[in-house]
């Protein structure tokens, strides 16, 4: 059923012939007590005009009005340019045909028509009032979907994190992994070493107890010495103890790197320190390649420049998430070997780095969509496409920017720009 059905009222209508005088009387009638106005049809069934009780008033209200005007056709005193809607129209299209074209005051309704043919009258305030709900209706409605879309924005943004996360815990549990590896290794060694050396040690106890024995004969103790030496000529010493310090040299530089990662994961993380830090970028940039070193490595070779920067507020473990995005993206885009630069500097305004890369780059169809939520060309399960975007959000409630350039088949740069200046940091629109 048509939404404007409702509206329709089989109000009668005239002939373009009918005098204002029957028009005129037939208003008064009760049954059009309500209407405005009432429609002027031809021999097809086609409006042609409209006379409202407004126009019918003001030529009885003339001089001799009923005499000079009341014989005289509807053809001549109607309104032609008809307010007249098809049947089939939506409520909303209805209504914004007539608001467009009523004339004010409001004197008269519109016209339902269905193939061009009178149907009924329409009150316009009717359809205001119906058009009023369905928009308030509308905005309920609105309302719910945004508040949907905010918790499933939120969930999202929060699977992203946790992805990352994952990603972040896995890079690191593997970069963790290789000095554990060895540092294990050294101690076995080293366990294994002193399991000999208490062989070499039970030896001499052997011989010193037969020494300092009165019972002992010249053959007990040229057996004693004889085991000794057996012991020794088996044993190249000189190594040992070279392998040895070799060995908790290595053992030390692997728990030094294991603490090094420890605390790198720490400042990335900034757990345990306020939300927003004094920092220096270079210090970000530092954290960002420790934690993606295991994505870098292979295949990336990273290359330095980092200017003096003055330390700035911000909130330091968004950065940091910001920073490895790029870092990543940037290895990402890489297919077999390349360089990433990193390049920090500032000017009296701003702090700037930029991370540029010598991967595939970016096409300029694509570039314009890389900043929008979802957008990704990574396969499923490499990419969710929410990194730049929520890079981009972090930025700009820095009050910085992030631009990019790329071409195709070069590498892609991008340069963020944080103020020097304090920065106020919402976070919960990120956290
Ligand atoms: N350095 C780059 N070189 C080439 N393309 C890039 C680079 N950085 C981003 N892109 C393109 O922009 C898209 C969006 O990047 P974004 O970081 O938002 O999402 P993603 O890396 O695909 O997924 P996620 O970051 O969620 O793991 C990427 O899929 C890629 O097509
Ligand atoms: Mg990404």
């Amino acid at each position: 059923m048509s939404a404007l059905s409702a509206f329709a009222v089989p109000v009668p209508v005239f002939t373009p012939d009918a005098t204002i005088n029957e028009v005129g009387e037939r208003m008064l009638q009760a049954d059009l007590a309500n209407a405005l106005s009432v429609a002027v049809v031809n021999a097809a069934g086609v409006p042609v005009g409209m006379i409202s009780r407004h126009q019918l008033n003001d030529i009885f209200m003339k001089k001799f009005g009923r005499d000079l005007f009341g014989n005289r056709p509807v053809s001549d005193f109607m309104r032609t340019d008809v307010l007249s809607v098809e049947m089939d129209s939506s409520l909303s299209a209805a209504a914004s045909f007539i608001t467009a074209n009523m004339h004010f005051p409001l004197s008269e309704d519109f016209v339902i028509t269905e193939n061009g043919r009178y149907l009924g009258m329409g009150a316009v305030l009717h359809l205001l009032g119906a058009m009023e709900q369905q928009m308030t209706r509308n905005v309920a409605d609105l309302n719910r979907a945004y508040t949907q879309l905010a918790s499933s924005q939120a969930q999202l943004v929060q699977s992203e994190k946790m992805a990352a996360l994952g990603q972040m815990v896995a890079g690191v549990a593997h970069e963790i992994n290789t000095p554990l590896g060895y540092v294990n290794n050294n101690v076995e060694m080293v366990r294994e070493f002193f399991a000999q050396m208490q062989f070499i040690l039970q030896a001499h106890e052997q011989l010193a107890a037969t020494l300092l024995s009165p019972d002992a004969t010249d053959v007990d103790i040229a057996e004693c010495l004889a085991a000794v030496d057996d012991m020794k000529a088996d044993l190249d010493f000189t190594q040992w103890f070279s392998d040895l310090d070799q060995l908790f040299n290595d053992t030390f530089y692997g728990v030094e790197q294991i603490s090094e990662l420890v605390t790198g994961l720490k400042n990335f993380s900034r757990l345990d320190q306020s939300p927003t830090d004094n920092v220096s970028l270079n210090d970000c940039v530092e954290n960002a390649l420790l934690i993606g070193r295991n994505t870098l490595k292979y295949k990336v070779e990273v290359l330095k420049r980092l200017g003096d920067l003055p330390q700035i507020r911000c909130a330091a473990s968004q950065i940091n998430q910001v920073l490895l995005n790029l870092l990543t993206n940037a290895a990402q885009a890489i297919e077999d070997r390349g360089y990433i630069l990193i390049k920090t500097w500032c000017d009296d305004r701003m702090a700037y780095v930029s991370v540029q890369d010598t991967g595939c780059g970016i096409p300029p169809e694509s570039l314009r969509r890389i900043f929008d939520p979802f957008y990704t060309t990574k396969p499923v399960g490499e990419g969710t496409g929410l990194g730049l975007s929520i890079s981009f959000k972090i930025i700009q409630q820095h009050n910085g920017h992030i631009r990019v350039a790329s071409e195709v088949g070069k590498g892609t740069r991008f340069v963020l720009a944080l103020p020097l200046t304090s920065i106020a940091v919402p976070l919960s629109a990120v956290a």
